[in-house]
C-alpha cells in the first residue's frame, strides 16, 4: 500500500530538480551565493578597513559578492578574480595586507584614490595569479617591490602618478610575460636598469617623469616586440645608444625628450625604422640629417626642437608620410627642402635657426602661421615677406 505522503512528495520531484537546474546558474537567482567565503571576508574586510566608503556600496555581506558587487568577477566555482575599483576621495589609508589574500586573482584595479597612501604592501607578492596590476593615480609611497618579480604571470603593470622612490628594481626582469609596464609620473632615481632589455615580451615601457639619471640602457634594441618608449622628462644624460639602428620593429615611438642628453646621435641611428620620434629638449649637436630619409615610410612625426644641432637642411631627403615636423630652435642652416610643400603635414615648425631663402610653396604649407617659420637667418616668402 502506498503512504500517502511518499505520494505527495512524488509530484514535488519535477519542482525540485528545476531549482536544482536553477542553483547551476547563480545569475538567476538572487538567494543562491557562489562567492567563496574565504573570499567574501576578506573584502569584507578591505571595506571595513576603509570605513565603509561609499565606493564599496555595493559589497552587501548578504548578497552574492560574485553578481551584486560591483567591481568584483568569480571563476564559476566562486573565486574572486577580479577587484575593479577606483576614484573616491573616501578611501583614506594604507592598502590593507589582507588585499593578498585573493589567492585566485587575476586582475586587481585600485586606483585614483588621492588619500591612498603608504607602501605596497609585501603580502601582495601572495598573489600569484595575478596578470594586470594597476595602482595608477594613488599617492604611494616607498620604493617599488623586489617581490613583484614573483608575479610571474603578470602581463601589464601600471603604478604610475604616486610619489614612489628609490630605483627600478632590476628584477623586474624576472617577469617572463610582461608586456605593458608603467611606471611614469613617480619619484624615482637612479639608473635605468639595462635587464629590463631581457624581456623579450616587453612591448610598452613607460618610465616618463621621474628623476631617472644615467645612460639610455643599450639592451632595449633586443626587444623584439618594443612599440612604446616613454623616457621623457628625467635627468639621462649620453647620447642614444649606438645599437638603436637595429630597431626593426614596424610601430615604433620613441619619447626621449626633456632630458639631459647631448652630443652627436650616432649615424647607426638614421637605420632604425621608427613611426614617431621626439628628442627634443635636450643638448644634442651635430647631425641629424640622417633621421630624415625618402626610405622611412613609416616615419610620420619627428620632433629635434631645442637642441644645439648644426646641419644643412637644404638635401634633406624628408619621408613622404610626414605629418608633424618640428626642428625649431636649433642650429639649422642652409634652404628649406622644395618637398616641404608636397608632405601632408599637421604641425610644422622651423622657427629660431638659421635657415635661409625662399619658403616653398604647396597648398598645406599655407595653414602655418608666421610665428612657425620666423626667428631665421633671411628666410622669405609667404607667410614671411616676399623675397627680394
Ligand atoms: C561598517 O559597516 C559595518 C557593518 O555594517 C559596521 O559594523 C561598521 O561599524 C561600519 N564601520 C564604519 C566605520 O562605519
Ligand atoms: C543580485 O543580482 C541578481 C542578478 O543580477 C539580481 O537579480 C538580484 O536582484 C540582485 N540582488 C540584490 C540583493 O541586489
Ligand atoms: C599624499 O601623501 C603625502 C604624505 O605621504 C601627504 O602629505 C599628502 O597630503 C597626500 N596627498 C593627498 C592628496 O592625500
Ligand atoms: C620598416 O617597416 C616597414 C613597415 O612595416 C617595412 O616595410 C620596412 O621594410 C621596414 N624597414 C626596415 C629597415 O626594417
Ligand atoms: C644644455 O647645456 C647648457 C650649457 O652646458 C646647460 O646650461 C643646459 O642646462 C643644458 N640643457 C639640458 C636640457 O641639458
Amino acid at each position: 500500500m502506498q503512504s500517502p505522503t511518499l505520494k505527495c512528495c512524488f509530484q514535488f520531484v519535477p519542482l525540485i530538480f528545476l531549482l536544482f537546474l536553477l542553483s547551476l546558474n547563480p545569475a538567476s537567482s538572487a538567494s543562491i551565493s557562489i562567492c567563496n567565503p574565504d573570499d567574501k571576508n576578506t573584502l569584507i574586510s578591505i571595506k571595513h578597513h576603509f570605513n565603509n566608503a561609499s565606493v564599496f556600496s555595493t559589497w552587501d555581506r548578504n548578497t552574492d559578492c560574485c553578481t551584486n558587487w560591483s567591481g568584483i568577477e568569480c571563476d564559476p566555482q566562486g573565486h574572486v578574480t577580479m577587484l575593479a575599483v577606483g576614484s573616491d576621495d573616501d578611501v583614506i589609508g594604507e592598502i590593507p595586507p589582507s588585499m593578498g589574500n585573493l589567492p585566485y586573482l587575476q586582475f586587481l584595479a585600485f586606483s585614483v584614490f588621492s588619500h591612498l597612501s603608504g607602501p605596497i604592501p609585501p603580502s601582495l607578492s601572495k598573489l600569484t595569479n595575478l596578470q594586470h596590476l594597476d595602482l595608477s593615480l594613488n599617492n604611494l609611497t616607498g620604493s617599488i617591490p623586489d617581490f613583484i618579480n614573483q608575479l610571474k604571470k603578470l602581463d601589464d603593470i601600471d603604478l604610475s602618478s604616486n610619489s614612489l622612490t628609490g630605483s627600478i628594481p632590476s628584477s623586474l626582469s624576472k617577469l617572463p610575460k610582461l608586456r605593458t609596464a608603467n611606471l611614469g609620473s613617480n619619484k624615482l632615481s637612479g639608473p635605468i636598469p639595462s635587464s629590463l632589455g631581457f624581456i623579450k615580451t616587453l612591448e610598452q615601457l613607460y618610465l616618463y617623469s621621474n628623476s631617472l639619471s644615467g645612460l639610455i640602457p643599450s639592451s632595449f634594441s633586443r626587444l623584439p616586440k618594443l612599440n612604446e618608449l616613454d623616457l621623457r622628462q628625467n635627468e639621462l644624460t649620453g647620447t642614444i645608444p649606438t645599437s638603436f639602428g637595429s630597431f626593426k620593429n614596424p610601430d615604433l615611438n620613441l619619447d626621449f625628450s626633456f632630458n639631459k642628453l647631448s652630443g652627436p646621435i650616432p649615424n647607426s641611428f638614421g637605420k632604425a625604422n621608427i613611426t614617431k620620434l621626439d628628442i627634443s629638449n635636450n643638448n644634442f649637436t651635430g647631425d641629424a640629417s640622417f633621421l630624415f630619409s625618402k626610405e622611412k615610410t613609416v616615419l610620420n612625426s619627428i620632433d629635434i626642437s631645442n637642441n644645439l644641432f648644426n646641419f644643412d637642411f637644404s638635401n634633406v631627403d624628408l619621408p613622404m608620410g610626414l605629418k608633424n615636423l618640428d626642428i625649431s630652435h636649433n642650429m639649422v642652416f642652409g634652404l628649406l627642402p622644395k618637398r616641404l610643400g608636397q608632405l601632408p603635414l599637421q604641425t610644422l615648425d622651423v622657427s629660431f635657426n638659421q635657415l635661409c631663402g625662399q619658403i616653398p610653396t604647396g597648398r598645406r604649407l599655407k595653414q602655418f602661421s608666421v610665428a612657425k617659420f620666423s626667428n631665421n637667418k633671411c628666410l622669405c616668402g609667404s607667410p614671411l615677406a616676399s623675397c627680394n
